[in-house]
């Protein structure tokens, strides 16, 4: 019996295959057992077309294929490379001892030429991530090669060559491409702070969004400038370490997209009338949703109060622990789905609740409903509120900061906050004892907070975010300790929000 390594998938966390091996004589057939599905039952009638073409007497003998672990489903097309030369091992026409770090990836086509998937580059990290050393596989141009150099990758074009190859008859059978320069690519990005006249209270709630990964909901009137300040935000965002762009590029890999801008934090905005399945993920073959392709990006949900309800309710669990697990009759997949909300809406059905230059013409009953649209728990679950107002474009101070220099505050304040938790945590997302042992508040800061909460009804996750907020203040002024001010400018930040503000209370 002959044995082949190769990777399947659950999510993005990948598993060991072992494709055994065995012919006997016997009636010619090819049977592949260990809950194959569909694509790779169909594989046998590939891989038996190219076999033939490589030796006929291959297909006259009675081939079984075992892929172990047994218990676990497999659903890529991605392992015939491994069933077939695992076949051309056990018939001694590959005779050369295969590497036992080495896999092998890769989809065959009636020809024998190899083909990448869209599991493709997920499956080679995750090969990566079980400690597999070299990978045989298809060429393809969407792998970023430059971020890959602890994996030695061998790449065929097609099944013959890797048959010449491992019997040594001609070396330069592999393909080597050139490496591309992702992480140098530089942002190109259209908006940019310095576009929106005005809005300094806002901006500077945003750069604390940014350099905390906190939540912002973005309320007023129509027109003053909720979607432009919310597009432009990304371009404060640090780029992406080498390790997210990877994960980044395998999610939108999966989903069958492309990451647009290489390096840049991704950025999503789904339609309000988006299903729930393309908004979290899921489908009968699962797929990454928005919140997924918006991990270690920014998830943008403009007219947040049009979305469905049950739709918003299923942001809870993803936006609490940065991950979403999709269960399926067979099979339960999870994604990274690590993502900063911002929100935007109207206060009120007609737009101008709160307003400086219009008047409401709402009941207290509509805005009640429309702001109920967004349930307790997702408010809840939202760090900053800023309510918006129209600007006099005349008068405003046009001459703005730009994203750029911007972005290098934010940039130092994650870099403070990495070091501070040594692992690539920020203040929004760090578990919430590491924060609290690696910056205590003094009991004279812990006693205003009760006496606040108190007062003011906040639950316990309100009190802690506004501690993870000063936090984030406190890091983009550079100081050790979170200062009393960063605490009462969290407190500001956090008070617009509808259950204690503008809107009507419950
Ligand atoms: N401060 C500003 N500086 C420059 N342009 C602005 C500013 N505020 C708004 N605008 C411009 O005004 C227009 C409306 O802004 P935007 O679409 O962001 O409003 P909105 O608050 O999202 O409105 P709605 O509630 O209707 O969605 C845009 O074309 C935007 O470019
Ligand atoms: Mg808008």
């Amino acid at each position: 019996m002959e044995t082949v390594s190769t990777v399947g998938l659950k999510g993005l966390e990948g598993y060991r295959i072992q494709a055994e091996v065995q012919i006997r004589a016997g009636l010619p057939s090819m049977v592949i057992v260990g809950l194959p599905d569909k694509s790779i039952k169909e594989s046998r009638e590939r891989i038996l077309t190219v076999l033939r073409d490589a030796e006929s007497s291959i297909t006259t003998q009675k081939i079984v294929v075992n892929l172990s672990p047994s218990e676990q489903k497999k659903n890529s097309t991605l392992l015939d490379f491994a069933i077939a030369v695992g076949i051309l091992k056990e018939s001694h026409l590959i005779k050369k001892e295969l590497d036992p770090n080495a896999a092998f990836l890769g989809a065959l086509s009636l020809d024998g030429s190899l083909l990448g998937t869209d599991d493709l580059l997920p499956t080679i990290l995750a090969a990566k991530s079980l400690g597999i050393k070299k990978l045989y596989l298809p060429y393809d141009p969407n792998i970023p090669l430059e971020l890959m150099e602890e994996l030695e990758l061998v790449f065929f074009k097609n099944l013959f060559h890797a048959i010449a190859y491992f019997n040594g008859k001609n070396t330069n059978l592999e393909i080597s491409p050139k490496k591309a320069k992702i992480m140098n690519s530089t942002f190109a990005w259209q908006n940019d702070f310095s576009h929106i006249f005005g809005q300094e209270q806002a901006k500077r709630a945003l750069e604390i969004a940014a350099a905390g990964e906190h939540n912002v909901l973005l309320t007023g009137p129509p027109g003053c400038g909720k979607s432009i300040l919310a597009e432009a935000f990304p371009t404060i965002l640090p780029p992406l370490s080498k390790e997210s762009l990877l994960e980044v590029m395998s999610l939108y890999q999966l989903a069958g997209e492309k990451h647009a801008i290489p390096c840049t934090p991704p950025f999503r905005s789904p339609h309000h009338s988006s299903s729930s399945t393309s908004l979290i993920g899921g489908g009968s073959f699962p797929k990454p949703g928005e919140i997924s392709l918006s991990h270690k990006g920014v998830l943008f949900l403009d007219e947040m109060a049009e979305f469905p309800k049950k739709t918003l309710e299923m942001l809870r669990q993803p936006m609490e622990s940065g991950k979403v697990t999709i269960s399926r009759v067979q099979s339960k997949v999870t994604y990274p789905s690590s993502f900063i909300l911002i929100g935007a809406t109207n206060p009120c059905p007609c737009g101008y609740l709160g307003s400086i230059h219009y008047y409401c013409t709402c009941s207290p009953r509509q805005i009640k409903n429309y702001q109920n649209k967004i349930s307790g728990p997702v408010h809840d679950r939202l760090d900053i509120f800023l309510h918006l107002h129209s600007m006099k474009l005349d008068q405003v101070n046009r001459k703005s900061e730009t994203s750029e220099s911007i972005r290098r505050r934010v940039q130092l304040a994650r870099e403070k906050q990495y070091n501070r938790y040594q692992m690539v945590w920020t203040n929004g997302k760090v578990p919430i004892e590491k924060l609290l042992r690696t910056s205590p508040l003094s009991q004279e800061q812990e006693r205003r907070l009760l006496s606040l909460s108190i007062k003011l009804h906040w639950s316990n996750r309100v009190q802690l975010k506004i501690i993870r907020l000063a936090r984030t203040i406190s890091d983009l002024e550079n100081q050790h300790r979170i200062s009393d001010e960063s605490i009462d400018e969290a407190i500001q930040l956090r008070s617009g929000s509808w259950f204690e503000g503008i809107g009507v209370k419950k």
